[in-house]
């Protein structure tokens, strides 16, 4: 089976671990494990029932109790209808490998977290893509998707926040693409890992599971939980298709480690603290990007409504991934060139790490467009 180069995954790959400044990455500032264990408010006791375990493969489709409280992120679904994966990366590649056969027509938007299209592709699918533009505030024009999505669409792929944009799809736009969806009988699948970072107070939006009977979403501990070290995802949706994805899941998983989903749901019993802490970090760090946006005129964005990206478009003329290179070589700043998602005289900034280190990759990339301009 032959597929395309992952760009993103690339590009951290070679170069996070030596970053300085890592503004590159998407996660709100991870925590440690023992953070993680103070939010069951009896460290010892937890590290203790841990320690106690018999490492065996546990429940094959995810522990009850995680399956249920990840079910509670939606409004009204069975715990039966979720199903654990090692991350959203492993649910996104479920859910495609479940739904889509040789010949199918997918429609996804992009720019977007690449695997979402390349999967289909690689496994056959015809593929259009559905371009966002700044001047639609990175939004999906619905009749734009109907245009491609022709009628006869297998399966449609949004990502809710977006990553990179940070564009946020309200209720009633999701209603409008879910009608489209359901023109065509297609599957609506949204990976909705940033779901629940929104940065304005009260303007959270409903999951595709919600609103369709032939929604599926896809979510991870990674970003919201800030806990991407346990590689734990999921994916939600209608009976039959968990039922079929439990199936394709079996060749594939087994099961998800034992003591990364007693650690999710440690965090999930604690989510109320927990996302306290996240969105303070996100909304204030979403307000030191704003303050230094402007500070420099010839950089331009939308400004994000939700999640942990930017994208900023920058009036340079210089390559992006030479911007990137030239930066993390000054000083040691590392961002995503646009160039990564296919679009040049862009960059991502992940701007949810501790903030002073947002603060001094900003100030980085400062430092460098001041070469630039010399
Ligand atoms: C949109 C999107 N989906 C999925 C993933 C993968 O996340 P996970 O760590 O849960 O595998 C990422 C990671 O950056 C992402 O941005």
């Amino acid at each position: 089976m032959k597929i395309v180069p992952f760009d993103v995954e690339n590009w951290m790959n070679e170069r996070e671990m030596s970053a300085r400044w890592n503004i590159g990455e998407t996660c709100v500032d991870s925590l440690t494990l023992d953070e993680l264990l103070a939010l069951s408010g009896d460290a010892e006791a937890a590290l203790a029932r841990l320690r106690g375990m018999k490492l065996t493969y546990g429940h094959i489709a995810g522990v009850p109790r995680l399956r249920e409280l990840l079910a509670q992120s939606y409004e009204d679904l069975p715990a039966g209808n979720v199903l654990t994966t090692s991350g959203a990366i492993s649910a996104n590649f479920l859910a495609e490998y479940t739904l889509v056969e040789p010949g199918d027509l997918v429609v996804c938007v992009e720019p977007t977290y690449q695997q979402l299209f390349s999967v289909p592709e690689s496994f056959g699918a015809g593929v259009r893509l559905l371009t966002l533009r700044p001047e639609n505030a990175f939004l999906p024009d619905v009749d734009e998707l109907r245009g491609l999505a022709d009628g006869r669409a297998k399966l449609i792929v949004i990502n809710n926040p977006n990553n990179p944009t940070g564009a946020l799809i309200d209720r009633e736009h999701l209603e409008a693409i879910v009608e489209v969806a359901r023109e065509c009988d297609a599957y609506l699948l949204a990976d909705e890992v940033y779901r629940g970072l929104e940065h304005e107070p009260g303007t959270q939006v409903p999951s595709v599971v919600d609103l369709y009977e032939k929604g599926v979403s896809t979510g991870s501990m990674s970003k919201l939980y800030s806990l991407a070290g346990l590689r734990l995802g999921w994916i939600a949706g209608p009976a039959d298709v968990i039922a079929d994805c439990e199936q394709h899941r079996h060749y594939t998983t087994i099961s998800c480690g034992m003591i990364d989903e007693q650690l999710a749901i440690i965090a999930l019993e604690a989510s109320e603290r927990l996302l306290e802490r996240n969105l303070a970090i996100l909304r204030g760090n979403a307000a030191r990007l704003a303050d230094w946006m402007a500070t420099e005129p010839r950089l331009d964005y939308v400004p994000p409504r939700a999640g942990t990206t930017a994208f900023l478009h920058y009036d340079y003329d210089v390559p992006s991934v030479r911007f990137a290179d030239e930066l993390f070589e000054l000083n040691g700043t590392f961002l995503v060139p646009g160039g990564a998602f296919g679009w040049e005289q862009w960059l991502r900034v992940g701007f949810t790490p501790a903030p002073d280190v947002l603060a001094a990759g900003l100030a980085g990339i400062s430092e460098y467009l001041r070469t630039l301009e010399a």
